[in-house]
């Protein structure tokens, strides 16, 4: 259900929870000022408690509020990337920001949102705690008709049109001296390198301590399809093909095409709105 700017602003600090669009996927939205609304969020979403929440905010000022030291290069990182998809983890101001939002970590993800209305309405509300607007381990939602795939007709949100990268934020946090990235999304490594010096390094998910990304330990962006990823001779298990427009494919199945390789900005906007088709359509395989 799309509500108004100033419904969604009220909405928010009467402790309700609201989806949001960004320039990434859309958020589902809880005021940082409201316990009892972020932990709603675990429970509308189904994620599990030990995957920590990103906070939101509308200026550089605000981080002081709920981070306490930048590690080096912080500044240069936030001059280049923000407003825009890139989530940095900070060491956490404990007292701000509820425990149950950084699942008892030290740390803070916190990442500034370049869609304007999204800053426009964290000016009214102050910072907004959100995950992605999906059931945990589907495809985020980059559409507002995906909110209501997911949590119904009636479910209140800020219409924002399509998301323009379609893709989460980049994650970075900073560890052995390095900056690493513990979460791929909208920005790609190599855009990094003129900022830091060197291409961060994807974190390897670590089997034996406590993740520093806790998100690489859960299922995510599957539809309920199962996909066979480029194994040709199981082509004649699958309903569909994905592919992209330059590649040549068996007439035996219908296409669904990802778009052009030569624009993988694209490619990455439909992405999740094609995988969640499937579903839709109740393909089984593709
Ligand atoms: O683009 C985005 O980032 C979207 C939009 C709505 O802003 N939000 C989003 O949130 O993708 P979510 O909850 O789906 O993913 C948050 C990611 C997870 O991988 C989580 O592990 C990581 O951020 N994260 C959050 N706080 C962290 C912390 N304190 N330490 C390490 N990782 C953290
Ligand atoms: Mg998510």
């Amino acid at each position: 259900m799309r509500i108004t700017f100033s419904a969604a602003v009220q909405a928010l600090k009467d402790g309700q929870l609201i989806g949001v669009p960004t320039e990434t996927v859309y958020g589902l939205a809880a005021s940082i000022q409201c316990q009892s609304a972020i932990k709603k969020i675990f429970k509308l979403k189904n994620r599990p408690k030990a995957n920590p929440l990103i906070v939101h905010v509308a200026t550089i000022e605000e981080i002081a509020k709920y981070a306490h030291s930048y590690p080096p290069q912080f500044a240069a990182l936030a001059k280049a990337f923000w407003p825009g998809p890139l989530t940095v983890i900070l060491p956490a101001h404990k007292g701000r920001v509820p425990a149950i939002a950084r699942s008892g970590l030290n740390t803070v993800g916190i990442r500034i949102p370049a869609l304007l209305v999204t800053r426009q309405l964290i000016a009214q509300t102050g910072a907004l705690v959100m995950p992605s607007a999906n059931l945990s381990g589907r495809p985020s939602s980059t559409l507002g008709d995906h909110l209501e795939d997911d949590f119904g007709a009636d479910f209140p949100l800020l219409e924002g049109g399509a998301c323009q990268n379609g893709l989460e934020s980049t994650v970075l946090l900073y560890q052995n001296n390095k900056w690493v990235i513990g979460r791929l999304g909208a920005l790609t490594p190599e855009v990094f390198i003129p900022v830091l010096g060197y291409e961060p390094l994807i974190l390897e998910k670590q089997k034996t301590q406590a993740p520093a990304c806790p998100g690489q330990s859960f299922r995510h962006y599957a539809p309920k399809a199962q996909l066979i990823l480029g194994d040709e001779a199981r082509i004649n298990e699958a309903s569909v093909i994905l592919g992209f427009n330059e590649r040549t494919y068996p007439d035996s199945h219908r296409l669904i095409t990802f778009g052009s390789l030569d624009h993988p900005e694209k490619v990455a906007e439909h992405l999740y709105q094609i995988l969640r088709q499937l579903d839709i359509e109740e393909i089984e395989t593709a």
